[in-house]
């Protein structure tokens, strides 16, 4: 099978647990966006490896490419290989890192970290506004095609010569004197992974196109998430990239007529950074100051249970373990939205969709957001600009309780069926609301801990 695998809503809906287990049925793993900004945990023979650059198919040895709109940090791709080797893991595929893909140099990473948009937008601060910048001017931009391709040295001169105001004005050197010495530490640096990069670049397009006519299959790894997506989401809080299926075939040059088009819907959404959050629980303030591993006293779980929704907001993100895989960052939580996944589907002409995290919500009872209001005016689209508008839940009230390992294991092995039951039910508007049947769930983090029996099956029949 080939597919495109992205995120419905704002990141973290466990893209790395997904595509790794898909990955077994594939050749080939390309990532296709973003940078590392992203943070893919996967957690496999009892070991977990967060992944930000190198595609999740590199635990299973498969071949992995990145493509030319990936923003690639050096130190990172080779902290990733390190961290997938410490793991036991032998990364024997073939990889391949596009020419045409713009490297993360240290002064985007400093721009980013200083400027406004670190501030106002929350972002990642690892340079990829400001390199997303660069590739946009098409002047002051430095690909792998450059690192790899002789005359390294003089483009980096250049291109800080050319940015000696900004570099001078943002204090990324001290003064304008300083320059020469701070290109030759940056050239330094990159030179030395010039050497070891140089066998895996190469040209996806015509990789990956010639493997998909060999009949070769292929899954298309999405960093960020639909509503992170830099033209279709929450404007101006949102990444520097194209995060959907469309963006995928775009960003590769492939054919998306042959693959499969796969959605994750995390069972409920969070949001890491700043931008509005129709069905947030809680707020973003209160959430910054938790720390990860706090436990709710009976009481409070009580209260939440009893319709304290910051409360129940700060249940899911301790039992969901939400904070940061790249920042550590606390991430808001919320109620499910139909809205936005309706929006997700359409954008991103979904096939499917993966509920993961789910084991998350057991014995907390929850709605789930089916349109939105403003102003006494009710819509059940998405709307550009998020601000002021409501969500409006649906009458329902989901709930089972809390499920034993056991019970989640079972249920692995026995299929759909042996879901509880308000699970199910759940399980069944989220289909009815969006049109879209789902053929996965997953109940934990670890790879095995995926229903996958009868779930197409069942949840299509959903739709007739
Ligand atoms: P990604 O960026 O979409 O790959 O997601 P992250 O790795 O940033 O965040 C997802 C987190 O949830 C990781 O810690 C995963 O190990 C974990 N996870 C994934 N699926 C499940 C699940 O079904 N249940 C639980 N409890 N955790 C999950
Ligand atoms: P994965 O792939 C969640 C968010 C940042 C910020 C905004 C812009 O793990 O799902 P950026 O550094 O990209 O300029 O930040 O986007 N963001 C993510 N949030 N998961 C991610 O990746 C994210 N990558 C960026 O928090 O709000
Ligand atoms: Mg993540």
């Amino acid at each position: 099978m080939n597919a495109v695998v992205v995120g419905a809503y704002w990141g973290d809906e466990g893209k790395g647990k997904i595509v790794d287990l898909l990955a077994a049925g594939s050749d080939w793993v390309v990532r296709f966006n973003g940078g590392d900004n992203a943070g893919h945990t996967i957690v496999a023979n009892g070991k977990e490896v967060i992944l930000h650059v190198l595609p999740a198919g590199v635990i299973q040895g498969k071949n992995v490419a990145i493509g030319p709109d990936v923003f690639f940090n050096p130190k990172t791709f080779f902290s990733d290989y390190d961290s997938v080797i410490k793991a036991g893991f032998k990364a024997t595929g073939k990889i391949l890192i596009d020419e045409r893909a713009h490297l993360i140099m240290p002064y985007h990473i400093a721009l980013d970290a200083g400027g406004e948009a670190s501030g106002k937008l929350g972002t990642t601060k690892r340079g990829i506004g400001p390199v997303a910048e660069d590739k946009a001017s098409r002047t002051e931009d430095i690909t792998i095609y450059n690192l790899v391709g002789g005359n390294f040295k003089e483009k980096i001169k250049a291109v800080i010569a050319a940015k000696a105001n900004e570099l001078v004005a943002n204090k990324v050197v001290e003064r304008a004197a300083d320059l020469n010495r701070y290109a030759d530490e940056i050239y330094a640096e990159y030179a030395k992974y010039s050497e070891k990069l140089k066998q895996y670049v190469g040209s996806c397009a015509y990789e990956l196109n010639e493997a998909l006519a060999a009949g070769k299959t292929m899954l298309l790894e999405g960093a960020q998430a639909t509503l992170l997506d830099v033209v279709h989401g929450t404007r101006p809080y949102v990444t520097s990239s194209n995060c959907t299926a469309g963006g995928a075939a775009a960003n590769l040059g492939i054919d998306l007529r042959k693959f499969k088009i796969i959605a994750i819907a995390k069972a409920y959404p969070t949001r890491v950074g700043e931008g509005h959050f129709p069905t947030e629980l809680g707020n973003y303030e209160d959430a910054k100051r938790e720390r990860k591993g706090e436990i709710l006293t009976a009481a409070e779980k009580k209260k939440a249970v009893d319709g304290d929704l910051k409360l129940l907001g700060k249940w899911i993100r301790q039992d969901g373990r939400e904070f940061g895989a790249t920042t550590g960052r606390p991430r808001r939580t919320g109620f499910p939205d139909f809205v936005a996944l309706r929006y997700s589907g359409m954008i991103n002409g979904v096939d499917e969709w993966v509920i993961t995290k789910i084991d998350v919500l057991s014995g907390k009872p929850f709605r789930a957001a089916v349109a939105y209001e403003k102003d006494g005016k009710k819509t059940t689209r998405f709307p550009f600009k998020l601000e002021g508008w409501k969500p409006v839940y649906g009458k329902k009230e989901y709930f089972w309780q809390q499920m034993t390992g056991e019970e989640m294991k079972n249920a692995v092995a026995k299929g759909y069926d042996a879901l509880p039951q308000g699970m199910k039910e759940y399980v069944k508007e989220l289909v009815a609301s969006t049109g879209t049947p789902v053929s996965m769930i997953s109940v934990g983090p670890q790879r095995e801990m995926t229903v996958v029996k009868d779930v197409l099956k069942r949840t299509k029949a959903y739709l007739q």
